[in-house]
């Protein structure tokens, strides 16, 4: 099919995995204990990751509009870490030693590692996950509101979010352009889809672990 037609049927078989992954990150209650500050803090884990692999990936993908596109996006999520960690200084937090790595690299982060080609990292990689960061980011700013942060919802809802909206456009034009033959459409399309299944698994079990919900994303 055309690249603009499998964009189009990637998006509609993403939209209905998204909306149910939402819907569960808003389901349940968030136990009282665990506030605004709890969460951001994995939300470091979650920007130093894809600050990481956009700069992985940077390194050895050949075209130059993707490449700039990753260096675009390495500098976004690295400022998004350091607007969360100035967040969690204005909320009281000390972060003295914390490392948000030391818990090793996530399953998404090793699954995105392992993609070889530009259509599967820009299906995966920015399409998909940085739609599910949008996603999320949205449960955990309505989050932030009931707990009473507004300020923290602003951080997300004016500042990272068009971010991430780029990003996940950066994915799109990617793949109008090189998303041509059966053979990539069918890789970027099994890429995006495993992408879906492990944010889902992870989310899943962080909340049977550690009961957390509204989790926000990179
Ligand atoms: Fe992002
Ligand atoms: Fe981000």
């Amino acid at each position: 099919m055309t690249p603009e037609a499998f964009v189009a049927t990637l998006e509609e078989g993403n939209r209905a995995l998204l909306d149910a992954l939402a819907g569960k990150s808003a389901a349940g209650e968030t136990p009282g204990a665990m506030g605004v500050a709890q969460l951001l803090k994995v939300a470091l884990k979650n920007e130093l990751e894809a600050t990481e692999l956009a700069a992985l990936w940077l390194c050895d993908t050949p075209e130059i509009d993707a490449r700039l596109a990753l260096a675009r996006q390495c500098g976004d999520e690295a400022k998004h870490y350091r607007w969360i960690e100035e967040r969690l200084a204005a909320l009281g937090v000390d972060l003295t030693g914390f490392d948000p790595s030391a818990s090793g690299p996530s399953p998404l982060l090793t699954h995105l590692r392992s993609l070889r080609t530009t259509v599967e990292r820009a299906a995966a990689g920015q399409f998909t996950r940085e739609a599910i960061a949008v996603a999320r980011n949205e449960v955990f700013a309505a989050f932030c509101d009931e707990r009473g942060d507004a300020e923290t919802a602003a951080l997300y809802r004016e500042r990272i979010q068009p971010d991430e909206q780029h990003h996940h456009q950066l994915g799109r034009r990617l793949l109008l352009k090189y998303a041509l033959t059966d053979e990539a459409q069918q890789a970027a399309r099994a890429a995006a889809r495993t992408t879906l299944r492990i944010a889902d698994e992870v989310q899943e079990l962080a909340r049977l672990k550690a009961g957390m919900c509204r989790l926000p994303g990179c």
